[in-house]
């Protein structure tokens, strides 16, 4: 079993990735950082999540604010809490620490990766603290950035877009990186019919599921008109344990932090020519979606 850190902002799909993660992988702790919702939210989402899947796993407290500016969240989408939509149980636990960048540190092993689904101030907070550390830890496979369009703005991703400079920082650092940015992330979708699947499995888990994707369907109708909602935190922790799934090409990925029209894009060198950059990341192109929707599902069904 592969060994990571999911470092988040829980977030509808988030908890999913979560819940994938505790499946398939040696989950070593989960640090959090302000993004969908405020950090004290997002932590306790990250403690109820826990709870449901009846796990010791650690939550170590992160950044509350991005290294530059003002925290942007995505209360449109997430809601206010970041988990708007649904049921909350009493869960009674409390953060391992308030110091996640120490966690990260010294969890580096050469076989963790660590899987940042959420702005990316805590990697880059890390990275400031020992540039060492990348090369002391297997990679980074992170959910961020897109080869094309943007959700934030036209061009950059949310978790881009909340903190660029920080990005900017994780992409320049040397790390083995495996960017699954929204190019690859729209691939994997639910539907109303996956709902209906995991009300029909009757478990806590696959209840708690059917009223995250449900949400973001009523979201998704209100937004953009159409019921279904792209998965995708979950493609990171794919990409670390399911990785014959992914396809993804060395590419070179800077970060924008000072276009006006284009702060928090990833500029994704893909020039066919001699000119084109020293590759800094694996950009992640395809996913089997239908494999990885069955591996979602049977996480979710796969409850006490
Ligand atoms: C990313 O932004 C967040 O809203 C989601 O949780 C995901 O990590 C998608 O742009
Ligand atoms: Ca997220």
């Amino acid at each position: 079993m592969k060994r990571l850190i999911i470092d988040c902002d829980p977030g509808h799909d988030d908890a999913i990735a979560i819940i994938l993660a505790q499946r398939h992988a040696e989950v070593l702790g989960i640090t959090t950082v302000s993004g969908n919702a405020p950090l004290d939210a997002v932590t306790d989402n990250a403690l109820l999540v826990t709870a449901l899947l009846n796990v010791d796993t650690p939550v170590h407290v992160g950044a509350a604010r991005p290294l530059v500016g003002d925290p942007i969240h995505a209360a449109r989408v997430h809601g206010v809490n970041g988990l708007g939509g649904v049921d909350r149980i009493e869960h009674g636990r409390t953060p391992a620490s308030e110091d996640a960048v120490g966690f990260l540190l010294e969890a580096a092993a050469e076989d963790v990766w660590v899987v940042p689904i959420g702005p990316l101030t805590n990697i880059a907070l890390a990275i400031e603290r020992d540039p060492d550390w990348v090369h002391r830890i297997a990679g980074i496979s992170l959910m961020g950035g897109s080869v094309d369009s943007g959700n934030a703005t036209p061009k950059a991703e949310f978790n881009i877009f909340a903190d660029p400079e920080a990005a900017a920082k994780v992409f320049a650092s040397g790390a083995n990186i495996i960017m699954c940015g929204l190019n690859l992330t729209h691939q994997l979708r639910t539907t109303d019919s996956t709902v209906e699947r995991l009300r029909a499995m009757d478990r806590p888990l696959a209840t708690f599921a059917a009223q995250v994707f449900d949400h973001l369907h009523n979201r998704m109708e209100e937004l953009i008109g159409q019921r279904n909602a792209a998965l995708h935190d979950p493609c990171a922790v794919l990409a670390v344990t399911h990785p014959h799934l992914i396809d993804a090409e060395p590419r070179a990925v800077a970060v924008e932090t000072e276009g006006k029209l284009t702060r928090g894009m990833t500029v994704v060198d893909e020039r066919v020519t001699r000119r084109r950059g020293e590759p800094t990341a694996q950009v992640a192109y395809g996913i089997d979606a239908a494999a990885a929707m069955e591996l979602v599902l049977d996480a979710l069904g796969a409850d006490q």
